[in-house]
């Protein structure tokens, strides 16, 4: 897309930088829409997020930002108006500057792992679910998961505190729904096994469930999306389940953090 005046810039903010792929998948969504949009990467060390947004925001062209690692958790606590999807996860990775000069913030983490889903023509409504970690990420799933109808979860984390802080958050909304942190890492007897974790972008990374629990009828998911083939997904197909590849969360989020941008203000505060 040719670059005006007039172009207003998603400043994407991490560190480290080298890594993000954001720009490249994103901004031919955004020309496809004729938004006059560009993501430009912000390299931003943790410690200055709270210094560089307060210069940034008052800089006419920009539109909002993406955030990624480490800056999620603390880009609530910078914005004006904290979208639900934020509060329940604690964290945000899309914040947008309204006409007033208002900032809003929403996360489609877990919103991106269910459209994901359903891209690939799997439906998680009452699927009885395992799931390892309890970050981010993690959150984001399962809330969008309890959102999407799943029958259960149990939640498996190495800091079990946190496991049973984020079923706690999970029951405050979806009181109807079995929640509670897992007692086993054996997912044996789940429907829908899913790695919320950030175990297995190394190869010596210790498994997030135990392999022996794996079992041919079930669907088991990654949110790690490098490599594309974890450990934990090698398993699962070597035991005949169905495999659900980390990077369809990403391209599941693409077109709800388009239209986080694009569409009229009021429809983004709605929601
Ligand atoms: N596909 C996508 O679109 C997408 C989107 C967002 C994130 N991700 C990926 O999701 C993963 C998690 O990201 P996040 O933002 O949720 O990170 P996070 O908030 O830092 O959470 C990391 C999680 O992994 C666990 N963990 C980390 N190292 C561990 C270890 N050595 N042993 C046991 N558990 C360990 C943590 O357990 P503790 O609580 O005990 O520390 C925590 O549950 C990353 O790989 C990230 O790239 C993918």
């Amino acid at each position: 897309m040719e670059i005006t005046g007039r172009t207003r810039l998603i400043g994407l903010l991490a560190d480290p930088i080298a890594q993000v792929r954001t720009p490249s998948v994103l901004n031919p969504l955004l020309a496809a829409r004729g938004a006059d949009l560009i993501v430009v990467p912000l390299h931003v060390p943790g410690l200055d997020l709270s210094a560089a947004m307060a210069g940034l925001r008052r800089a006419k062209s920009f539109a909002g930002f993406l955030a990624t690692v480490p800056h999620k958790p603390a880009l609530p606590a910078l914005c004006d108006v904290v979208l639900p999807s934020a509060r329940q996860v604690g964290a945000a990775n899309c914040a947008r500057l309204l006409a007033d000069g208002r900032l809003v913030c929403a996360t489609f983490d877990g919103t991106g792992f269910v459209a994901g889903l359903r891209q690939q023509g799997l439906d998680p409504q009452g699927h009885k679910v395992f799931l390892a970690g309890a970050g981010g990420a993690a959150a984001g799933v399962a809330f969008a998961l309890a959102e999407a109808g799943i029958a259960e979860i149990a939640i498996l984390n190495r800091t079990r505190d946190k496991a049973e802080s984020l079923a706690a958050r999970l029951i405050a909304e979806f009181p109807a729904l079995k929640t509670y942190a897992a007692d086993s890492a054996s997912p044996a007897g789940f429907s829908l096994v899913v790695n919320g974790s950030s175990l297995g972008m190394q190869e010596t990374d210790a498994p997030p469930v135990d392999y022996a629990g794996l079992e041919p009828r079930q669907i088991v998911a990654e949110v790690v999306m490098a490599p594309e083939m974890t450990p934990l997904l090698r398993a699962a197909a070597a035991r005949g389940a169905q495999i659900h590849l980390g990077k369809h969360m990403l391209a599941g989020q693409l077109t709800a953090i388009a239209d986080f941008f694009t569409r009229p203000e009021a429809e983004t505060l709605a929601r």
